[in-house]
């Protein structure tokens, strides 16, 4: 089957088609041990009510919600589950689409997009990208700026002229120009709120945009290739998932699947061990290495060793280099969460989304001082591993050369093997991190995980890329876990600099009109709220954590009730969660920013089914939309 025919798969599916390990079929015994865990699951809620540090722990919150303590800081009325083409937002608010793929940001680029042809190449880098992900609007000047990812593409919707098909170089580098990030301005005019066409901060970055390396891993051997005999500059940033902002006002955009663009035209290229546990194949996803020659694995070796980063953009500075932070670790990152220690220094807490993988922490040797210079800060600093106890304490493992038996350099750019080395926890693959900007907090995350605690067919544990076995544990407590959860931790002295932390689970996602069992999910879970697969996330300047999905909308078996992907909002001292917006049929919705005045919501939709927004006889347009409250109000 060729790559192309593969493009309905999931990053998850298409890394599991190409390293698969072997199929979990035996029911009984997965039902066995989900009745045998019930014992633990109980054991797991007491000690969270019980920690004395978690004074907002589930147990209590949910206690006090029974009780009729603390009335609800929604500004909305909940809605119902939906199953069809659109968006829906509560009653008293609006949306309407502020950018579809394909939109222009210069006015150089088609006004409209023929459904026929798509995005031709030659505007293919001058118009919105496809798949929107993670954003951050900031505001320069008065002008009101957005920087935005565009995870990956479609291409049986982004290049409908060929149906599909990647066969020239033309196609690659189409597709190329359409992911990444796009910087543009917005305004609210009398239609609403749009694209600034021509705006001087209007600006694609895509596969090929220049970018500089930075920290202890640049220049380094293991960076270099034919044409950057220096390592220490890239083309391109590749799978740009949740993002992130800096307190100094730039924008963090994280590499996540980059492993999928590459690939071998010598089909005997033996794959080393570090490209195995980052699922680096012989064939890409889009036929790059086809046509492209730095994504052949057997012609540049190290090129994807210069991915897999987290990279910095100053939106302000149109002509700016974006600078890849090789101290933040490489792996597939999805987001990035600053949080300022009390003595000034910044961490950066970081998930890496795949089934087993881990939480991490970057914490800057030097300190942040409003104005002062800030460029080296994300250069300079230690690399943390999370490790969970069953006890709801929580260390971070620092990723040295005495406790790992690597070089430093070597950290930086086979992280996984690193935090493999100090036991760190395996996870259910950890998606965005969001950290609460009223109480010394952080969340993560684990959206699912289908393999978690499953055995193989020879009686063994299934394991990570890497080996680490995934068995149950207190943080990620469920058997093949489709659900998800959303785990806290609270750091020791109220310091984001501290090395350990107390946790507790904030929700277990659950479907209790199915199940009885932990299937059931925490006691925030209901009928009202029911959702699977929780991803992006971010808290709102009132300290409300959103939460948006990338689940099963089937809205069957399993996922009855729960609908289309979702974004809820949930209030972190009493646990009570409540649904505010559903997305169209077969779209994601990720990626959350505020307008500066926090009366517009941005919130992206990305992977529509039908043709979403525009109706019958367009394409489906993964989208940006903006919401707001009819009268005028705040939204977050
Ligand atoms: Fe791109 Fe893990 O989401
Ligand atoms: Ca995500
Ligand atoms: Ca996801």
């Amino acid at each position: 089957m060729k790559e192309s025919d593969l493009s309905h798969l999931s990053w998850d599916e298409w890394d599991e088609h190409h390293d698969p390990r072997p199929e979990e079929t035996d029911f009984d015994r997965v039902v066995e041990a989900a009745l045998s865990r019930r014992g633990f699951l109980s054991g797991l809620v007491a000690f969270g009510s019980g920690a004395t540090a978690m004074g907002a722990g589930l147990l209590n919150s949910t206690a006090a919600m029974a009780m009729g303590h603390g009335a609800t800081r929604f500004a909305f009325t909940p809605i119902a589950a939906q199953t069809d083409f659109t968006v829906h937002v509560p009653e008293g608010y609006s949306w309407a689409p502020l950018a579809r793929w394909g939109d222009p940001l210069f006015s150089d680029a088609p006004a409209t997009l023929d459904p026929a042809t798509g995005v031709t190449v030659e505007a293919s880098d001058r118009v919105f990208g496809e798949n929107t992900d993670g954003m951050e609007l900031f505001s320069v000047d008065g002008h009101e700026l957005i920087a935005v990812n565009h995870e990956y593409v479609n291409p049986g919707v982004n290049l409908p002229a060929t149906g599909g098909e990647i066969e020239t170089a033309e196609a690659v580098l189409t597709l190329q120009n359409m992911q990444g990030v796009t910087v543009m301005e917005v305004a609210r005019g009398e239609a609403g709120w749009q694209i600034v066409v021509d705006s001087p901060f209007n600006r694609r970055i895509h596969h090929n945009t220049e970018m500089r390396l930075s920290g202890p891993a640049a220049g380094d051997a293991m960076l270099q290739t034919s044409a950057d005999p220096t390592g220490t500059m890239v083309l391109g940033t590749l799978n740009n998932c949740g993002s992130g902002r800096t307190p100094w006002g730039t924008y963090l955009t994280c590499e996540e699947n980059f492993n999928g663009y590459f690939g071998s035209t010598d089909p005997n290229f033996e794959r080393p061990a570090a490209f195995r546990r980052y699922g680096i194949n012989l064939e890409s996803r889009y036929n790059y290495e086809h046509h492209d020659a730095r994504f052949d694995i057997s012609v540049e070796p190290n090129e994807p060793n210069r991915f897999g980063y987290i990279v910095e953009i100053d939106p302000s500075a149109p002509d700016s280099t974006p600078v890849k932070r090789t101290a933040l670790g490489r792996f597939k990152h999805e987001n990035a969460a600053c949080a300022i220690a009390p003595d000034g220094r910044v961490a950066v807490y970081m998930g890496d989304d795949e089934r087993g993988e881990f939480l991490y922490k970057f914490l800057s040797n030097g300190v942040y001082q409003p104005g002062g210079n800030t460029d080296g800060l994300l250069d300079d600093g230690q690399l943390y591993v999370a490790r969970f106890n069953e006890d709801g304490s929580g260390e971070w493992v620092a990723l040295t050369p005495e406790a790992t038996g690597m070089s430093e350099v070597e950290i930086l750019v086979h992280t996984r093997m690193a935090a493999s080395a100090v036991g760190a926890t395996t996870m259910d693959r950890p998606e965005w991190v969001a950290v609460n900007p009223i109480a010394v907090e952080a969340y993560c995350a684990l959206t699912n995980n289908s393999r978690r605690a499953l055995l193989n067919d020879d009686g063994t544990m299934r394991a990570n890329a890497g080996g680490d076995v995934m068995e149950l544990n207190a943080v990620n407590p469920r058997e093949g876990n489709r659900y998800g959860q959303i785990v806290r931790w609270r750091p020791a002295n109220d310091d984001h600099a501290s090395d350990s932390f107390d946790w507790d689970l904030y929700v277990m996602a659950g479907n209790p009109e199915v199940h009885e069992d932990a299937y059931a999910g925490s006691e925030n879970v209901n009928a009202g709220n029911l959702f699977n697969s929780p991803d992006g996330m971010m808290f709102d300047s009132a300290g409300l954590l959103w939460i948006q999905t990338d689940g099963n909308d089937s809205n069957e078996g399993d996922f009855a009730g729960m609908g289309n992907n979702q974004m809820l909002c949930g209030d972190p001292e009493t646990g009570e969660i409540v649904r505010f917006l559903t997305g169209p049929n077969g779209s994601e919705v990720t990626g959350l920013t505020w307008s500066s005045d926090r009366r517009t919501m941005f919130v992206g939709i990305q992977h529509p089914s039908a043709p979403f927004p525009d109706g019958e006889g367009q394409l489906a347009r993964s989208s940006v939309v903006a919401v707001w409250r009819n009268d005028g109000g705040l939204v977050g």
